[in-house]
């Protein structure tokens, strides 16, 4: 692959790693699809291909099935819950020595600003850490059955082989939260990055080797759809784990229902933000500027339907477009750069459509709405906010994904929550204010599984993340995570 002039600008690491990157890790070896079919990783900054990658097959993902199932009754199933906890935090570790050249991959792949990249790093640190505590204190219990001479208890057993489909908004990062729980519980994995940015899953997966985890206990399979919907087919999977968009969510869930395999699923949504009139006006324009521009807009939990009190409706529309306008847009690669561009010329479209269709409908914009001057190729929409939206519109009911925040009022707390409500999905919400009973009676009637109050998408390794109704089903992080991972088997002895 030619170097583009962003390529020649990376750190000797990440170039270096560039020019040996694009295989499979199948059981430990880095290898060709068995075709030989290739596709190529696109820098959504200039358009141009940065990297030739393997585009799995249903082959492919059958070798790395099976080595999964090879580590998982062998080399792997027999490492002691210490020795996989130091095993982890190897992990953490290593993520935190190549923690610049990681982001710097993932800036150029995916966009986001190199910055915010460190701070995903960061957060994939944490988390192994956090989940490097559990393999010790995952426990059965002894049960008091009500029979005389018995003996009756349970183990927790990992599910066993798992294929794991990661999405491109936080491709490291995802990957972590899905791989975390794998190796906390003594399960394998296939794990399939998503097509756009497959960059950071593989330096990933060289880097398990090197935390001294065995060979075929995480096996990294790039590809497109067809690719994830090998693994998702394959009957020797036990357990599925999708992040994605809720219309493969529901197809995957479809399947997984018939073969009656495990599931849990993090899906879309269109999360309501609530700003009563009480609220710090200055700390509720800036949190919810950040809920819904940050990552470009592209987050499952952004603060996508801005609920604004009647009261403070203009003030927080004013302060909003404001720093919408003066939002430094760029490449991800320029340190100054605060929003960078869609991660491809499919998302572009999309959300450019919205914007169109926000017009269409009679929404009135009051921030940006095009694509900047100087784009050059690159997938870039200037930070975008409507008014005048109403909750049938198609920019207030789908999600966009993109940099693009509707503002409606509110005038009751019942009646906004009522709106809140009146969505398929249901990830997270936002409530902003001083009130306490006012804040935690939204919370209560809030469908939703995040409710952030004064804040915006504050997450941490312990507090499970996951959506009620179309958002998904089941929830990462915390321990509530370990059980997705985990069978329970009842063993009961006449005495
Ligand atoms: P997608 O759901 O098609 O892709 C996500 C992952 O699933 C990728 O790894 C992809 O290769 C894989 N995949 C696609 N089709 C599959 C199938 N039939 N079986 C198994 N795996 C499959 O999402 P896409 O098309 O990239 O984006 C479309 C929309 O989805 C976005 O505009 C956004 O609304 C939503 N989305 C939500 C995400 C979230 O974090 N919840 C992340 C990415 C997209
Ligand atoms: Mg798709």
């Amino acid at each position: 692959m030619e170097a583009t002039a962003a390529t020649n600008a990376l750190s000797a690491p990440a170039r270096e790693f560039l020019g040996r990157a694009g295989r499979h890790l199948i059981g430990g070896e880095w290898v060709e699809s068995a075709g030989g079919a290739v596709f190529e990783t696109i820098d959504p900054a200039t358009g141009e291909a940065i990297a030739e990658v393997a585009h799995g097959g249903p082959e492919d993902v059958d070798r790395a099935v099976r080595a999964a199932r090879e580590a998982f009754e062998g080399p792997w199933g027999g490492v002691s819950p210490s020795k996989r906890t130091g095993m982890i935090w190897a992990l953490a570790e290593q993520i935190k020595a190549n923690l610049p050249e990681l982001a710097e991959l993932e800036a150029l792949d995916n966009g986001k600003p190199v910055t915010y990249a460190k701070g995903d790093m960061a957060a994939a640190v944490n988390h192994l850490r956090y989940f490097a505590g559990w393999p010790t204190k995952i426990e059965g219990e002894t049960l008091p059955v009500s029979f005389p001479d018995a003996h009756v208890y349970t183990r927790k057993e990992p599910v066993g082989v798992c294929g794991q489909i990661i999405p491109w908004n936080y491709p490291l990062l995802m990957a972590v939260w899905k791989l975390a729980p794998v190796l906390a519980t003594g399960c394998t994995t296939v794990l399939k990055p998503a097509e756009q940015t497959p960059l950071t899953a593989l330096r990933l997966g060289e880097l398990i080797a090197e935390a001294g985890i065995p060979d075929g206990t995480v096996n990294i399979v790039t590809g497109d759809g067809s690719t994830g919907a090998a693994i998702v087919d394959h009957p020797g999977v036990d357990k599925i784990a999708f992040t994605g968009s809720t219309a493969v969510g529901r197809e995957i869930g479809a399947k997984c229902g018939q073969q009656l395999k495990r599931l849990t699923l993090e899906l879309g949504g269109k999360s309501p933000n609530i700003i009563l009139p009480d609220a710090d006006l200055e700390r509720a324009i800036k949190g919810s500027y950040a809920a819904l521009y940050e990552n470009s807009g592209q987050v499952c939990s952004a603060g996508s339907r801005l609920f604004v009190h009647s009261s403070l409706h203009d003030r927080v529309v004013e302060g909003l477009a404001e720093i919408a306008s003066t939002a430094k847009v760029g490449p991800g690669l320029d340190e100054e750069t605060e929003l960078g561009p869609l991660v491809s010329a499919e998302q572009h479209e999309r959300v450019l459509g919205y914007i169109d269709s926000g017009t269409a409908d009679g929404a009135e914009l009051v921030a940006g709405g095009k694509v900047p001057e100087g784009s050059n190729g690159g997938y870039f929409v200037e930070p975008t906010l409507f008014t005048g939206v109403s909750d049938d519109m198609a920019v207030a009911r789908e999600e966009i994904f993109g940099p693009v925040l509707v503002a409606m009022c509110f005038d009751e707390l019942e009646e906004v929550a009522a709106r809140a409500n009146d969505t398929d999905y249901g990830l997270a919400a936002g409530v902003w204010t001083h009130d306490i009973s006012s804040a935690h009676r939204l919370a209560a009637m809030i469908r939703a599984g995040n409710v952030y109050i004064n804040n915006w998408g504050m997450g941490d390794p312990s507090a499970p993340f996951g959506g009620f109704k179309a958002s998904g089903i089941g929830r990462e992080k915390g321990h509530a995570n370990l059980d997705a991972y985990l069978e329970t088997k009842t063993v009961t002895t006449r005495l």
